[in-house]
C-alpha cells in the first residue's frame, strides 16, 4: 500500500489540458438500480463509503480533474498542493487555500452529502472515507467520517503541526506564523508528496476490508493511497459500485456503476433500499 500521495501519469497529462471532456452521461443517462444492487445494500451489516470531489461538484465546489472546470486544469497542483512550493513560496499558497476556504463556508452540503448521512443511521458498521477536505459530510450530519486528505477549514502550524484556532494576516506579503513558534501556518491538508494521517488511512483500509459494500462516489479513482481502497475491498470479496456520471480506471472492475451525479444517483439508492 503506498502510503503519500501520488500523481498518476494519467493525471500529469491532464495538467496538460489533453483530456476531452466527457459529461455527456451526465445530462443524458437514465438511472438504473439494479435489484441485486439495491438488495445487497438493504442486506450489509458493513457498509464503506469512499467519496471524492464530484460528491461536492453540485453544492459548487470545483473538482480537480474535470477537463473545463477541474482546478488542475486551471492551476499547477505542483505550484500550490505540495512542500516544495510552499517553501518556494508560502504566501502564494497561503492564499490560494484561504480564497477555496472562504469559498468553502458560503456553500451548502448537497442531496449526495444528505443521502450518505442518511445510509450511516441505516447500516449498523459504517465509515465514510473522504478525500475532501470541505467538511460538507459533517455539515450534513455523517458522523463515522475519516478525512483522508485533511480540512481546509483547519489551519497548523507547519513546523510543529499544532492546530490554531485563531490566527491574523499580516500586513507584509507572507503568511501569519504560528503564536508558539513563529513558523508559517499552513492548511491542515494533504500535499501531493506528503504522508496520510496514519490513523485516518488504517481506519479506512479497516473498513474497506470488512465491509460487505463499498460506495465509491465522485472520484477520478486516480490517486494513491485512496485509490487502492476499492481493490482492497473487492479482494476481500466486497461489492465495489461506482458513482460516477464518467469512467475511471474503476469502472471496469466494479461489481456495479451507477452513471449519473452523485446528488440524483445517491439519495435514489439509499430511498431504495431504506424506504420509509
Ligand atoms: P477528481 O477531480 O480527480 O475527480 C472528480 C470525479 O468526480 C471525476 O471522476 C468526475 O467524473 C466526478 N464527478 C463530477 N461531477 C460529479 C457529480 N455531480 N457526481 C458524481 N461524480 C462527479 O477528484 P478526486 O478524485 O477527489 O488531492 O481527486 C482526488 C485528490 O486529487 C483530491 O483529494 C486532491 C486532488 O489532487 C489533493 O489536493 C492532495
Amino acid at each position: 500500500m503506498r502510503m503519500s500521495i501520488e500523481f498518476s501519469t494519467r493525471v500529469a497529462r491532464a495538467w496538460d489540458g489533453a483530456r476531452a471532456c466527457e459529461n455527456a452521461q451526465m445530462r443524458a443517462a437514465p438511472l438504473v438500480l439494479p435489484a441485486s444492487l439495491v438488495t445487497a445494500l438493504r442486506a450489509a451489516r458493513s457498509v464503506a463509503v469512499l467519496t471524492g470531489a464530484g460528491v461536492s461538484a453540485e453544492s459548487g465546489v470545483p473538482t480537480f480533474r474535470d477537463a473545463q472546470q477541474g482546478l488542475w486544469a486551471q492551476f499547477d497542483p505542483r505550484e500550490l498542493a505540495t512542500p516544495s512550493a510552499f517553501a518556494r513560496n508560502p504566501k502564494r499558497v497561503w492564499d490560494w487555500y484561504a480564497m477555496r476556504r472562504d469559498m468553502v463556508a458560503r456553500v451548502a452540503p448537497n442531496p449526495a452529502h444528505f443521502a450518505l448521512a442518511e445510509l450511516e443511521r441505516r447500516v449498523p458498521d459504517f465509515l465514510l472515507a473522504t478525500q475532501n477536505v470541505d467538511g460538507l459530510h459533517r455539515r450534513a450530519g455523517s458522523v463515522r467520517v475519516v478525512e483522508l486528505h485533511g480540512n481546509i477549514t483547519r489551519v497548523r502550524c507547519s513546523a510543529e503541526g499544532t492546530v490554531v484556532a485563531q490566527w491574523r494576516e499580516p500586513a507584509d506579503a507572507l503568511p501569519p506564523r504560528c503564536p508558539a513558534c513563529g513558523a508559517y501556518l499552513r492548511p491542515d491538508v494533504v500535499w501531493f508528496e506528503e504522508m496520510l494521517p496514519a490513523d485516518a488511512l488504517a481506519a479506512a483500509e479497516d473498513a474497506a476490508r470488512r465491509c460487505d459494500v463499498l460506495l465509491v462516489a465522485g472520484t477520478s479513482a486516480e490517486v494513491y493511497p485512496a485509490a487502492a481502497l476499492p481493490e482492497l475491498a473487492q479482494r476481500a470479496g466486497a461489492l465495489v459500485v461506482e458513482v460516477n456520471p464518467n469512467e475511471t480506471p474503476l469502472s471496469a472492475d466494479a461489481g456495479h456503476v451507477l452513471r449519473g451525479p452523485a446528488g440524483v444517483v445517491l439519495p435514489a439508492l439509499v430511498a431504495a433500499a431504506f424506504p420509509g
